[in-house]
């Protein structure tokens, strides 16, 4: 039997007249979306948007049917591509990888080469899944905060959603880089978990319910924010002058209430990230950076579960519903 008719597993998520669904199938590489590299895929995780896609909560698959996944880890089966050879160990994460290109809840996966990144030294195969997409985002962020020349002296760095994937990555780096970090969170019982990871305090959710002022106490030198709507509008209203807020995430809504005056008064920046599209370069030093000094001091800390492949389609709720802690790492092969 060749590699293109071996049948391996993969999460298919398919849209039907019911609406958004997901399965483990059995499918064979010829099957897969096209591509210059061929990856045997060894680890995976799960972001919020790998759920959004799975359960059809958010509008994130472009095409049906597809394999889920925005994030794999693995090594090259074959290649056209002079830039990668069989065996190199590699990784890929954002693009349309999991959206609108087979991704990498799969023991297989093909993609462009310029999608890929050598593993970097200083990470495995699995560690490089720990960090994935939430680590990639947490060190965009990093490279806007050093653009604008943020000096960590403002202030305490608020992060938002601090138990999630993102939150738990963004934790952990800050304050092993010297940040003093104060986690925002949802889930008190988690505040061991947060000052394991370096938090220096735990802040409860605000009540927002009657909306944000247009300015706030100044308490923080800025934050690290995925939760989006009035949380974020009220840390950029509560950020000191001449801080700097990142913007990453939508958890709580795509709104912002917010005013011109933490712009026009205290000299904020808001800092936008994406991680499915940025410069080549930026991809490759900043996947440098997370293997050496924006390595998080105990990444197996970040871990909250290692699950098997077939076990995604009951894994994904927990992320809707804002249950999770910390990383949940996809074992591809057995
Ligand atoms: N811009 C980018 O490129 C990029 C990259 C990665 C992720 N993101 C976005 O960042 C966000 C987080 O992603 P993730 O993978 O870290 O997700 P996650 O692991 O599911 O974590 C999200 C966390 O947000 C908090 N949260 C959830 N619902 C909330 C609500 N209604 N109000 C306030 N807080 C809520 C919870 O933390 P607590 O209980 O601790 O508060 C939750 O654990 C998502 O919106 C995701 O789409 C964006």
């Amino acid at each position: 039997m060749t590699v293109s008719s071996t049948p391996f597993r993969a999460l298919r998520i398919d849209r039907d007249a019911q609406g958004v669904r997901c399965s483990v199938a059995s499918l064979t590489v010829d099957m897969l979306s096209p591509g210059d590299v061929l990856i045997e895929v060894h680890w995976s995780a799960i972001n919020y948007k790998d759920a959004l896609a799975a359960t059809g909560a958010g509008r994130i698959m472009r095409e049906f049917p597809r394999i889920g996944g925005i994030d794999a880890s693995g090594v090259v089966a074959a290649s056209s591509d002079p830039r990668f050879k069989p065996g190199e160990r590699v990784l890929v994460t954002g693009f349309d990888f999991g959206v609108a290109h087979d991704g990498g809840f799969a023991e297989f996966a093909r993609v462009p080469g310029d999608w890929l990144v050598p593993l970097p030294d200083g990470l495995d195969l699995r560690e490089a899944m720990v960090l994935g997409t939430a680590g990639f985002t947490v060190g965009l962020g990093l490279k806007r905060l050093a653009d604008v020349g943020h000096d960590p002296a403002l202030g305490p760095m608020l992060v938002t959603g601090a138990t999630g994937g993102v939150g738990s990555v963004a934790v952990s780096v800050l304050a092993g880089l010297g940040y003093e970090v104060h986690a925002l969170t949802g889930k008190p019982d988690q505040a061991a978990y947060l000052t394991g990871l370096g938090a220096s305090a735990v802040v409860p959710r605000p009540d927002l319910t009657d909306g944000v002022r247009p300015l706030e106490q100044a308490r923080y030198g800025g934050g690290f924010d995925v939760v989006g709507g009035a949380t974020l509008g009220w840390l950029l209203a509560s950020t000191r002058h001449w801080g700097s807020v990142v913007a990453c995430g939508l958890a709580a809504g795509h709104d912002l209430p917010t005013t011109v005056m933490p712009f026009i008064l205290r000299g904020v920046s808001l800092l936008g990230v994406t991680s499915a599209d940025c410069p080549a370069a930026w991809r490759h030093a900043i996947w440098q950076r997370l293997a050496t000094d924006w390595r998080p001091r105990d990444i197996q800390a970040l871990v909250a579960r290692e699950i098997d492949l077939k076990d995604l389609p009951d894994a994904f709720d927990d992320f809707i519903q804002g249950r999770v802690r910390g990383r949940t790492l996809v074992r591809v092969r057995q």
